[in-house]
């Protein structure tokens, strides 16, 4: 659609404290990636995870095994407001630079089918990216058909949007530098890719076990990305804890990152 639109996705370890069971946001790390996409001045639709905005209380109330019983009802409610708070946070670093954002939440957007989408009203995104706005979205809890309730991760809005609106390219922006070719925690001399297609991708990924997650940590990742691919859109893996890197991507310029082909 869009031709110069960069689809954004902000991991909650990058802009959390993730492993931390209070809900901390990483106010520095935003404020420096709000201005590397100032800078750029390119078009975007960002996506941020919730980390421990999101998880904590999600695994707490087990709302991602759906409705069981009333007293989740409120772990609901205090999921989705705790995320939202988290989204406030964002889109607060996002408009000190300057950026017109607009929060879409997905519990009032989207609902899933025993978590894979159900519904998903885009046309919102449409009407605001129209009107030189930037769309936030985030990860979230939705309703769903089969479950009663589950979670929205900020990947799967990532690959539905990506499908949609078929961006420049789709930035991950991780607490990694990108993909190896081992398991870098592993193997410190593991091998980094900084290009590769989807086809030699796809063929790594089936070659690996389970022990050999390539990324370090974020698996299922690679999922995400072949199915990105697939609706042909090229894929970005970058380092968020180095903003240059994505100020530098967004313009061109070289830099640490791993660039996944279709
Ligand atoms: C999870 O979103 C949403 C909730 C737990 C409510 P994500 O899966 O996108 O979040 P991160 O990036 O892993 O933190």
């Amino acid at each position: 659609m869009r031709s110069m639109m960069y689809l954004i996705k902000f991991g909650g370890s990058v802009i959390t404290e993730k492993s931390n069971k209070n809900a901390v946001f990483k106010k520095s790390v935003m404020d420096k990636l709000a201005e590397s996409l100032a800078s750029a001045g390119k078009e975007y639709i960002i996506v941020h995870g919730a980390g421990s905005f999101g998880h904590v209380l999600a695994k707490k109330h087990d709302l991602n095994n759906g409705f069981q019983s009333d007293k989740q009802r409120i772990g609901f409610s205090m999921t989705q407001t705790k995320v939202q708070q988290l989204n406030t946070y964002v889109l607060q670093s996002l408009q000190k630079q300057g950026l017109p954002t607009v929060s879409i939440p997905p519990h009032a957007t989207i609902s899933l089918n025993n978590h894979v989408e159900n519904e998903f009203q885009k046309e919102i995104y449409y009407k605001y990216l129209s009107k030189g706005f930037i769309p936030v979205t985030y990860g979230d809890v939705v309703l769903d058909k089969a479950l009663g309730f589950s979670i929205c991760s900020g990947d799967l809005l990532i690959e539905s949007l990506s499908e949609s609106f078929k961006p420049e390219k789709v930035i991950f922006v991780m607490d990694e530098d990108g993909l190896y070719k081992e398991n870098p925690k592993m193997n410190p001399n593991a091998a980094f890719i900084d290009h590769i297609s989807s086809e030699e991708l796809n063929s790594l990924n089936t070659k690996l076990d389970d022990h050999a997650d390539v990324t370090g940590g974020m698996q299922g990742k690679i999922e995400t990305i072949l199915q990105i691919t697939n609706h042909n859109v090229d894929v970005l893996l970058l380092n968020g804890n180095k903003p240059d890197r994505l100020y530098d991507a967004l313009v061109g310029n070289k830099t640490k990152y791993t660039l996944i082909q279709r």
